[in-house]
Formats: structure tokens, C-alpha cells, sequence
């Protein structure tokens, strides 16, 4: 926690103005995380992951330093243009979108989109026409799959398509017209080998030379997110991945390194963001001598912490009795969903003192929990953020 934060977290207390879960951000870690990934990969653009957090003041800040955006949707477009970024600064990184939301963003001057499939150049091509845009103007990327191997919120098979097909929906997509422009993928959100990387970069360094075999010249690899940010592990900082980023993008592509791009989300915003929760209930279901606690907190998966889903992310989770004796606890959230268990498989220490009415701190929240959060599921409103 940051200074910043405790004393503004004291000053709210004191005035008696501290109900409910509250994630507070404090837009100077936003700021050294930028500087940190800018000097960590000084050749590399800088397109932050608005998903992780669209707040307007973290947008605001990261165009002003000169960040570009990736987006995913014509709403988050919307919120990049409205913060300050040029439609030149900003990408259309979803592989799947509605054709007339291609034709809006179009409109709005965006000129650089994801693909991981024929169709999906053919929506690009048609709505160029619909948006009377010359079709050579629009630069499109082929995402391929990644395994997501080491990363503890892999993003699963549903982006990307094998290395050997990219090749021909590039090949595609050039003769559409459009401006065969390179290759993407992620290597899983929350990565924790610096290494992950290498694999992705030999596949699209063979994607290169396949195209050039058939005419086409590519210029860009999107390295995508997946750098992590610190929950309970330690991780490693940003200069080891842009350490082993650089060696591996020699390693696969000599003296010709590409024009490169990152997406980072949670590594910018997650360690900004820290929640603070009460304790709503505390109880056992049986009598038995080691029968563990459940602690019930204002805060669940419906609440914001939509990533505990099957405890792949484990915040740390601290009290004002963390100095007491610890013992293990199932915690859950608030509404009367089953499901709405945050850490059960592997049981959370808490400390014995801990008691209803207590505050929780979770640390690590700035990132993928505002805009998790349910918009009345129970009755509950959805996670309030505070940038300070
Ligand atoms: C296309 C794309 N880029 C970047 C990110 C951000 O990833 P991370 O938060 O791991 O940095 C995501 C996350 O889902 C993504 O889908």
C-alpha cells in the first residue's frame, strides 16, 4: 500500500465516510509503471490494455506520457479518443467484432486491427467500403495461439489461430486490399516466466519469412500483456522481461528486429489499486474442534474479484491483527450465490482475532476488478473506484 493511499483511506475513516468496498488507485505507481515498461523496452510502443481499468484519470495520465491503447470495443474507442490519444495511437485489439462496429471505428479514424481469421479480413474489407476508407490504409495483425504455459490466467484457445494458418489469413487479407502489417499473441495474463515469450517470437519470426515467400512483407510483432503485477508470489520486475524480450527477438529474427508493440494491462495498473472490505460474518459450520472459519467479506466474485474464479489470482489480503496467530479460512463474498466463494480448494490464513466489522486491505485490485463487478447482482452496486 502506498503512503498516498493509507492516509487517504485514514482521512475517509475519520470522517466517518467509509462504507462500503472501496478500490482506491493512486496514479503515481500508474506513472512509474509506464516510465518502468518504456525503459525496460525502449524500442517497443506502449498500447495499454484500457480492459484492465478504463478509469478516465488513468487513461488521461497515460496519454498525456504518450501511451497508445489497445481497445476492445467501439465503447473503449470512445474512452481512449475522449482521454486525449489520436485514432493513430489507438488499436482495435478484439478478434471479434461486429462488422458495423468495424465501420464505426473506422469512422472514428481507428486504422489498426486484430485478425486471427479469413472472415474476419473480409468484415474489415467490406466495411472499408461502408466507411469510403481506402482499404490499403488499414493495417491489420494476425493473432496466433499461445499456449499460456506458466501464466496463472491463461487466455485459453479462444483468440488466435495455429502459426502454419496465419500465414495464409495474412496472404487473405493482402489480397482484400488491406496492409498485411504483422503478427500478435499473449502469452497469459499474470506470466510469470520471462521466457514465455521465446516460443511465440520463433513462430512469428517463421511467419515472416513465409509471408516474404509469397510477396508479403511484414513489419510488426505485438507482443501482447501478460506482465504481471504482485499478488502474493513475488515476480519478477519489468526489466527482466524486456531483458529476455530482446534476447529472444534477436535470437529468432538476427539483425532485422521488427517494429515491436506491448499490450500491458494488469502490469500497469494492478499494483495501483488496493480494495478496502469489511468483514460481514465469521462463523463455522460445525462445533468440531478443527473446523475451519468461513469469513464472509462486502466484497465477492460478483463485487470485483471475478479472478478468484477457480483461485487462479490469490490477493494479498491484509488486517490490522495481522501480528495475531494465523489460521486457515474459507473466505466468501456477500450475495446469496454459491458460487460467490472466493478461496475454498486452498484455505486462506487469516488472523484468529480477525472479527465482524474488521477492514480487509487487497492488495494488487487495479487491475481487472471495477469493471468485473456485477451492476446490482443482489442488490449490491458495483465497486466504487477512488483515483487519487
Ligand atoms: C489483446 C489483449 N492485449 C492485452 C491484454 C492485457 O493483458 P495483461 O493484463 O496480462 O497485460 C489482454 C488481456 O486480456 C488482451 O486480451
Amino acid at each position: 500500500m502506498t503512503d498516498r493511499i493509507r492516509d487517504f483511506l485514514r482521512v475517509r475513516r475519520d470522517l466517518g465516510q467509509d462504507e462500503g468496498p472501496v478500490m482506491v488507485l493512486d496514479l503515481d505507481v500508474v506513472r512509474d509503471n509506464y516510465t518502468a515498461f518504456a525503459r525496460a523496452l525502449p524500442d517497443t510502443r506502449v498500447f495499454y490494455a484500457v480492459k484492465a481499468n478504463p478509469a478516465p484519470e488513468v487513461l488521461r495520465l497515460l496519454a498525456e506520457m504518450g501511451s497508445c491503447f489497445d481497445t476492445a470495443s467501439v465503447a473503449e474507442i470512445e474512452m481512449a479518443l475522449a482521454a486525449g490519444a489520436s485514432p493513430d495511437r489507438i488499436s482495435f485489439g478484439n478478434t471479434i467484432k461486429k462488422e458495423r462496429d468495424v465501420v464505426r471505428a473506422l469512422k472514428l479514424g481507428i486504422r489498426l486491427f486484430a485478425i486471427d481469421c479469413e472472415v474476419e479480413a473480409d468484415k474489415i474489407a467490406r466495411a472499408a467500403q461502408a466507411a469510403a476508407v481506402e482499404t490499403a490504409e488499414i493495417q491489420v495483425f494476425c493473432r496466433i495461439l499461445c499456449d499460456g504455459a506458466g501464466a496463472d490466467w491463461p487466455l485459453s484457445r479462444k483468440f488466435g489461430c495455429v502459426p502454419e494458418m496465419a500465414v495464409d489469413v495474412l496472404e487473405h487479407a493482402h489480397r482484400q486490399g488491406l496492409h498485411a502489417y504483422g503478427v500478435s499473441f499473449h502469452v497469459g495474463s499474470q506470466q510469470a516466466n520471462t521466457e514465455a515469450w521465446d516460443g511465440a517470437l520463433a513462430s512469428a519470426s517463421a511467419i515472416f519469412q513465409d509471408c516474404a515467400t509469397r510477396g508479403i512483407g511484414l513489419s510488426m510483432v505485438n507482443l501482447g500483456g501478460g506482465f504481471p503485477t504482485k499478488y502474493l508470489k513475488a515476480v519478477p520486475g519489468v526489466e527482466s522481461y524486456g531483458d529476455a524480450i530482446f534476447r529472444a527477438l534477436t535470437k529468432h529474427f538476427g539483425n532485422r528486429i521488427p517494429e515491436t508493440i506491448i499490450e500491458p494491462g494488469r502490469g500497469m495498473v494492478g499494483n495501483a489499486g488496493l480494495i478496502e472490505a469489511e468483514v460481514v460474518l465469521v462463523s463455522k459450520k460445525s462445533q468440531a474442534e478443527d473446523e475451519v472459519r468461513w469469513v464472509y467479506l462486502d466484497i465477492g466474485k460478483f463485487g470485483g474479484l471475478a479472478e478468484t474464479m477457480d483461485e487462479s489470482i490469490r490477493y494479498a489480503i491484509r488486517t490490522e491483527h495481522d501480528a495475531d496467530r494465523m489460521s486457515p479460512c474459507v473466505i466468501a463474498g456477500p450475495t446469496c450465490d454459491s458460487v460467490d466463494v472466493l478461496y475454498e480448494k486452498q484455505h486462506y490464513p487469516l488472523p484468529v482475532s480477525l472479527s465482524i466489522g474488521d477492514k480487509v486491505l487487497i492488495e494488487g485490485a487495479g487491475a481487472y476488478t471495477t469493471t468485473y463487478a456485477a451492476v446490482a447482482f443482489n442488490g449490491f452496486p458495483p465497486l466504487r473506484q477512488i483515483v487519487i
